[in-house]
C-alpha cells in the first residue's frame, strides 16, 4: 500500500504527551483524525519563526503519526502567513473584499515559501507515494513539486469556500493562482457550490472546458474536481463524550446552569463566524422575550486566532464592547446572560460542554463547511438531544437540514430559531437529531478522506497515456 503524505500550513496534531491539546481549527482535528489509520507522513510548518530559514526538518513521533515541520523566517510568517494566507486569500474567498489587501511582497511572500515548502518536502517522497496538499495556504506547492520533477499523484484539497467569478478576478495574479490548481490530479472542494463556483471560473475567465470524461482542460493541461464535503470522527466523539472528564464538564456545566438552559457558541475569533450577528440576534431574543430572560444564559467560547492580524485585533474590541453592553443592560445580580472565554479547551471538556448546551448557535456569514455543527450533534444525548441552529452559509447546511437553518443577518431569524430550539418538544427533537447524526455519522471523517485517496488513487499516473494535453 502506497504511503500518504499529507501537507498543511497547522500541523499540529493532539498530543497526549501534552495533555491532549493541539491547533484550533478545523483543517487540524480533521487531518489528525483522518491520518490515524493510515501510514505516512504529515508535512507543515512547525509554527515557530527563526531569523534565517535553514530548510531543517523537525521529525517527530506523535499518536502513530510521522510529524515533519519546518521553521520559517520573520520574513515568511509576515508576508505569507499574515499577509498572502490570512489578509488576502481568507478575507477575499469569505467574501471579505473590504477587508483584503492586494499587496505585492505578500504574493512574493507566498511564492517564495511554497518553494521552500516544496524543497524541504521532495526528498522525503517516494516513487509510490501520494500527496495530499490541503487549504489555500499551500495552492503552488504542486506547481513547485512538478518544477523539480516529481510525478507522483498530488491532490488538493480547498477546506474554505471558493468564492465567485467576481471575486476571484479583484485579485491581481489570480490567472496564476487558478493555473497551479492545474498541477493536481485531483481538487477537492467542501461543497458543490465551491465547486461550480470554480468551474465557473475556469469556463469563463481562461475558456477551459470539461472533456467526455468530465475532466477540466485549461492551460494546456487537464485536472479532476469534485465536491468532498469533509466530516468529524463521529464515533470517537460520540465515545469522548462518555469519557470521565467529559462527564464532569458536563456535570459542572448543569450545576452551574441548574436553573437555566445553556446555549453554546463554539468558534475560533474571526470575522467569517457571525459572532457580532450572533449576539446581536441573541440581543433580540432578550429584549423579545422578558419572560424567558430568566430562562437562558449564553457560553461563547472563541479562542484568540491569527491576533497580528488587525481585522482581528478590531473584531476582538468590537466583540468586548458588544458583550459589555449586554450584559451591562439584562444582566442581574445574580446572572449573567453572556459568558465569554477566549482559551481552547480539551476535545472531552469540549464534548461535555456540547451536551450540557440545550442549543448550539453556528451562525457563520461565510464557511467552507463548520465541524462544531457536526460535533455538537455527535456530542448530543441521543434520549434529549439538543437543538443545532445553523447558518445557511455554512457549508454544513447542505447536508445538515434537519437543523433550524437561519440567515445570520437576521437578527429577527436568530431571536425566533432561539424561541423555538428552547421550547420544542422532545419529540420533534429527538426527530431532526436521529436524522442529523444519521449523517454526521455515516459523512465522517474516515469517508471523506476515504472517498479523496480513492478518487486520487484513480487518477492515470504519469506513465498512462495521455496525461497532458
Ligand atoms: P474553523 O476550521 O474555521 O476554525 P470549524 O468549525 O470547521 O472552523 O473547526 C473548528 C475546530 O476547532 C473544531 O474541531 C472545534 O472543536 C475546534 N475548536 C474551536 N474552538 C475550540 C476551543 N476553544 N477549544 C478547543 N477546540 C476548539
Ligand atoms: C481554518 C483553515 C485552516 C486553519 C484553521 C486555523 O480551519 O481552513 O487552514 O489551520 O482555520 O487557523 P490558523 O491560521 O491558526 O492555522
Amino acid at each position: 500500500m502506497s504511503r500518504l503524505i499529507v501537507v498543511s500550513n497547522r500541523v499540529n496534531p493532539p498530543n497526549p504527551a501534552e495533555g491532549g491539546e493541539g491547533s484550533v481549527g478545523g483543517l487540524a482535528m480533521a487531518l489528525a483524525a483522518a491520518l490515524r489509520e493510515y501510514s505516512g507522513i504529515w508535512f507543515g510548518w512547525s509554527g515557530k519563526t527563526i531569523p534565517e530559514f535553514t530548510g531543517q526538518l523537525n521529525m517527530q513521533r506523535i499518536e502513530g503519526v510521522t510529524v515533519a515541520t519546518v521553521d520559517l523566517e520573520e520574513t515568511d510568517y509576515q508576508e505569507y502567513y499574515n499577509g498572502y494566507a490570512n489578509k488576502t486569500l481568507w478575507p477575499l474567498f469569505h467574501y471579505r473584499v473590504d477587508l483584503t489587501a492586494y499587496d505585492r511582497s505578500f504574493g512574493e511572500g507566498y511564492d517564495r515559501v511554497n518553494r521552500r515548502f516544496a524543497e524541504t518536502l521532495a526528498p522525503l517522497i517516494e516513487p509510490d507515494d501520494i500527496v495530499w496538499v490541503h487549504d489555500y495556504h499551500l495552492i503552488p506547492v504542486a506547481r513547485e513539486l512538478r518544477r523539480m520533477g516529481i510525478t507522483n499523484r498530488i491532490g488538493f484539497f480547498l477546506h474554505i469556500p471558493w468564492p465567485a467569478h467576481q471575486l476571484v478576478v479583484t485579485l491581481p495574479r489570480h490567472r496564476q493562482l487558478v493555473e497551479a490548481l492545474f498541477d493536481y490530479d485531483l481538487i477537492g472542494f467542501q461543497t458543490e457550490e465551491s465547486l461550480q463556483a470554480f468551474e465557473g471560473y475556469v469556463f469563463s475567465e481562461v475558456q477551459g472546458a470539461k472533456n467526455a470524461r468530465g475532466e477540466l482542460v485549461a492551460f494546456g493541461r487537464r485536472t479532476c474536481a469534485a465536491a468532498f464535503p469533509i466530516g468529524v470522527d463521529a464515533q470517537d466523539f460520540a465515545e469522548i463524550v462518555k469519557s470521565d472528564n467529559a462527564r464532569k464538564t458536563y456535570d459542572r456545566m448543569m450545576a452551574h446552569s441548574v436553573f437555566r438552559k445553556m446555549i453554546v457558541g463554539v468558534d475560533r475569533l474571526d470575522y467569517s463566524k457571525g459572532l457580532e450577528e450572533r449576539l446581536i440576534g441573541y440581543e433580540r431574543f432578550l429584549h423579545d422575550h422578558p419572560d424567558m430572560r430568566r430562562e437562558v444564559m449564553l457560553l461563547q467560547v472563541a479562542p484568540i486566532s491569527r491576533d497580528e492580524v488587525e481585522a482581528y485585533q478590531d473584531l476582538r474590541g468590537r466583540l468586548d464592547g458588544l458583550i459589555g453592553r449586554i450584559n451591562g443592560a439584562y444582566a442581574e445580580m445574580d446572572f449573567t446572560p453572556i459568558r465569554y472565554v477566549n482559551r481552547s479547551y480539551r476535545r472531552d471538556e469540549l464534548a461535555g460542554v456540547y451536551r450540557a448546551a440545550k442549543a448550539a448557535l453556528v451562525t457563520p456569514l461565510r464557511d467552507g463547511m463548520n465541524l462544531v455543527a457536526k460535533e455538537y450533534v455527535a456530542a448530543q444525548n441521543p434520549d434529549d438531544p439538543g437543538v443545532l441552529i445553523l447558518s445557511r452559509f455554512a457549508g454544513a447546511a447542505r447536508q445538515m437540514k434537519e437543523a433550524l437553518i437561519i440567515n445570520p443577518n437576521s437578527p429577527e431569524e436568530i431571536s425566533d430559531a432561539l424561541e423555538r430550539s428552547l421550547s420544542m418538544s422532545q419529540d420533534e427533537r429527538k426527530q431532526r437529531w436521529e436524522a442529523l447524526f444519521d449523517n454526521v455519522r455515516r459523512e465522517d471523517v474516515t469517508a471523506w478522506r476515504d472517498n479523496f485517496v480513492a478518487a486520487l488513487r484513480g487518477r492515470p499516473g504519469p506513465d498512462d497515456e495521455g496525461q497532458q494535453e
